[in-house]
Formats: structure tokens, sequence, C-alpha cells
């Protein structure tokens, strides 16, 4: 199954593709983490995308489709998550396209719906492990024991650079501007669904579960 998670930032893509992954049925790409990552290692394209991602904005399009046609050319498994990919028009017609050469085909779209209002109150409060990267939330997702990663047991914890208020803010207008057009074209596709994200994450789990149950694809 090629699964699409779809939703503003701060919706719980991440952490519901942790839940999928640990089903050990997926192998999850989320372009904001490669992104990171390089930015991170500072290689020539990290350099060339992290003011961009510093200010909230959106990558340029082919930067996005040359980093996700080489992880589909390093893939063999055909269930895959992707967090965060296409997010615009373009991006989601290359993809079809590329996926189509491999004989392969967007199944579901999972739209994380969720009051705009919720997002800055999630987002203030993540957090993640600097060592394995597992997401927290100072409220919602505390730590077992304070100041240790229960995945890693790492002691070291960083606050994502774009997290700020004002950068939290540009992100969500770049998404309200540039997806709708990418709903309508999956929509239309009849692979579009939705999960109401604004519950707690056990319940979203639960709804995301029914979805890919509904598609044919039992976790
Ligand atoms: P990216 O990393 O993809 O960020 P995003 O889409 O903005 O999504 P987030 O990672 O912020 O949120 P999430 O939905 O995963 O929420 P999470 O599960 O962490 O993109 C970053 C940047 O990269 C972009 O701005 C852009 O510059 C660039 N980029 C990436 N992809 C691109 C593309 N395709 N095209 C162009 N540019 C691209 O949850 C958030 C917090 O809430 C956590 O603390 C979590 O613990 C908590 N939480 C989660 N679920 C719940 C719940 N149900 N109840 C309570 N708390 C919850």
């Amino acid at each position: 199954m090629i699964l699409v998670l779809f939703g503003p930032p701060g919706s719980g893509k991440g952490t519901q593709s942790e839940y999928l992954l640990q089903t050990g049925k997926f192998i999850h790409i989320s372009t904001g983490e490669l992104l990171r990552a390089e930015v991170k290692r500072a290689t020539p394209l990290g350099m060339r995308v992290a003011n961009i991602m510093e200010k909230g904005e959106l990558v340029h399009d082919e930067i996005l489709m040359a980093l996700i046609k080489n992880c589909l050319s390093e893939i063999s498994t055909k269930h895959i998550i992707f967090d965060g990919f296409p997010r615009t028009l373009n991006q989601a017609e290359a993809f079809t396209c590329m996926l189509d050469d491999k004989d392969l085909k967007v199944d579901l779209v999972v739209d994380f719906k969720i009051d705009l209002d919720q997002l800055i109150d999630r987002i203030s409060g993540r957090f993640s492990c600097s060592d394995c990267g597992f997401v927290y939330h100072d409220i919602y997702h505390k730590l077992s024991v304070e100041g240790i990663c229960d995945k890693c047991h790492g002691t070291k914890f960083v606050r994502r650079i774009d997290d700020q208020s004002e950068v939290v803010k540009n992100r969500i207008q770049q998404y309200l501007s540039s997806t709708e057009v990418v709903k309508q074209y999956y929509m239309q596709k009849g692979i579009m669904v939705s999960v109401d994200a604004s519950n707690d994450p056990e319940t979203v789990k639960l709804s995301l579960k029914n979805c890919l149950s509904q598609a044919g694809f039992d976790i």
C-alpha cells in the first residue's frame, strides 16, 4: 500500500506514522525529516533549503521530486507511508508519473482534519530526542522518565527552529494556500478519506486503522 498522510503542520502525521511503523508493515518517508537531515549534515542541498525551511516556506518542487526519486530507487517494499508529500499539485502529478513508471500508485490519502487553533498549541509544545528523533509534547506526550528518551534512552532534546510561532503561522498559511488543489486531485481519484485529527492520539490511531482496513489493508 502506498499511503499518503496529508494535513497541516502539527496535525499528527509524524506521530501516527510512528504507530504505523511499529506494525512492521511499512517504511516511512517524511520529506520534512529528509530535508532536515540534509540541513544538519550541511550538504549542498541542505544549504540551499535551510533558509527556506527556517522561514516556513515550501521547498521547490524540483528538489522534492529529486529526493523522492532517490528514495524510491533505494526501496524494495511496496508498503510506504509518505508523510508531508505531496504538498503541491505539481508534486502530486509528478508523483503519479513516477509511481506509474514502477507500476505503482497511491492507494490511499488520509486527510488529517483539525481545527487550526489546535495546531499552535501542539507545535509549541513539541520537542524531540536529538539522538533518535522520537517526538514528544510538553503536555500531550511526556517523557516517561524526566530527561530520558523512552525509545533510545538519549538525554538530549531539541525543539525545531521552524516551530517558533511566527514561522508556524507562515507554515499554516503555506499549507492553506497550496493544498486545496492537491485534495481535489486525490478526491477526483476517489482515494481520499479523512480522520478527525483533533482527537487524542489513540483515537486517531483507531480511525486510521479503520481507514486502512476499509481500503483492504489490515494492520
Ligand atoms: P514537515 O516536517 O513535513 O512539517 P509539517 O508538515 O509542517 O508537519 P509537522 O512535522 O510540523 O507536524 P506533524 O503533522 O507531523 O505533527 P506531529 O506528529 O509532529 O515540513 C517541514 C518543512 O519542510 C516545511 O515547512 C517545508 O519547508 C519543507 N517541506 C517538507 N515537505 C515538503 C514538500 N512536500 N514540499 C515542499 N516543502 C516541503 O505532532 C505535533 C505535536 O503534537 C507533537 O508534539 C505530538 O506529540 C503532538 N500530537 C500529535 N498527535 C496528537 C494528538 N492526537 N493529540 C495531542 N497531541 C498530539
